[in-house]
């Protein structure tokens, strides 16, 4: 399955692709983590991509629609990947069309409450990249490995107003953009993780249907 994962920032698309990765066998490319590797590695997309994501503004297209081809025309990708973070503007979705055939546009539907409450809370860990709610956390360390976590920069209050401003005007069209296209599927998450994984896989199947 080549599935697409919509939504706005924060409203859980990250942990949702954990999930239905592992039950189906397939990668998630994400290109927040791409990016945020490659800033880390001082690499020359990551210097090109830090002043955007710093400020919750996107990354230039042409940035990004490279780095998705290229990582799609690795072996893992053959069978099928789930797509987190991308596209998100109206040129991104008309240059995936020119290089897959997407079978599932799933749009995370979260309300905005919720949504500052998850990004405000979450914290990730250093070593491992694992994503946790603060709700959730027994202490400053990750559950799985023990490494510390941190808070990210553009999740500071100031960074999310915009961040979602920006979904707003730049991503949210591509919801009709799917529509049209007879591709898109909509899951209600507001509720635990469990639940929304939930109705994640209704959604999925009702589209299959
Ligand atoms: P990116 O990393 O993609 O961030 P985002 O879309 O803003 O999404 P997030 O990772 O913030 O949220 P999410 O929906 O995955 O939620 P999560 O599962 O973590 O992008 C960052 C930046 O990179 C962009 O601003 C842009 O600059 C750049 N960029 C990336 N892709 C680009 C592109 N295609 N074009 C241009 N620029 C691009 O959940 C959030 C929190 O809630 C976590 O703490 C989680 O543990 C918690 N949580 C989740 N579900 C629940 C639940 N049910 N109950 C309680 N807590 C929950």
């Amino acid at each position: 399955m080549k599935l697409i994962l919509l939504g706005a920032p924060g409203a859980g698309k990250g942990t949702q692709a954990e999930i239905v990765s592992r039950k189906l066998s397939i990668p998630t490319i994400s290109t927040g983590n791409i990016l945020r590797e490659a800033i880390k590695n001082g690499t020359e997309t990551g210097l090109k991509a830090k002043g955007f994501m710093d400020k919750g503004e996107l990354v230039p297209d042409e940035v990004v629609v490279a780095m998705v081809k290229e990582r799609l025309a690795e072996p893992d990708c053959q069978h099928g990947y789930i797509l987190d973070g991308f596209p998100r503007t109206v040129a991104q979705a008309e240059a995936l069309d020119q290089i897959a055939h997407i079978d599932v546009a799933l749009n995370i539907d979260t309300p905005d409450d919720i949504i500052i409450d998850r990004l405000s809370g979450r914290r990730v860990c250093a070593e491992c990249g694992g994503t946790y709610h603060t709700s959730l956390l027994k202490e400053d360390k990750c559950p799985a490995c023990g490494g510390a976590v941190y808070q990210r920069d553009d999740d500071k209050p100031e960074t999310v107003t915009n961040r979602l401003a920006v979904y707003q005007e730049k991503t949210a069209p591509l919801i009709d953009y799917y529509q049209k296209k007879g591709i898109l599927s909509t899951a209600d998450c507001r509720g635990t993780i469990e639940e929304n994984y939930r109705a994640v896989k209704a959604a999925l199947e009702a589209k299959k249907q």
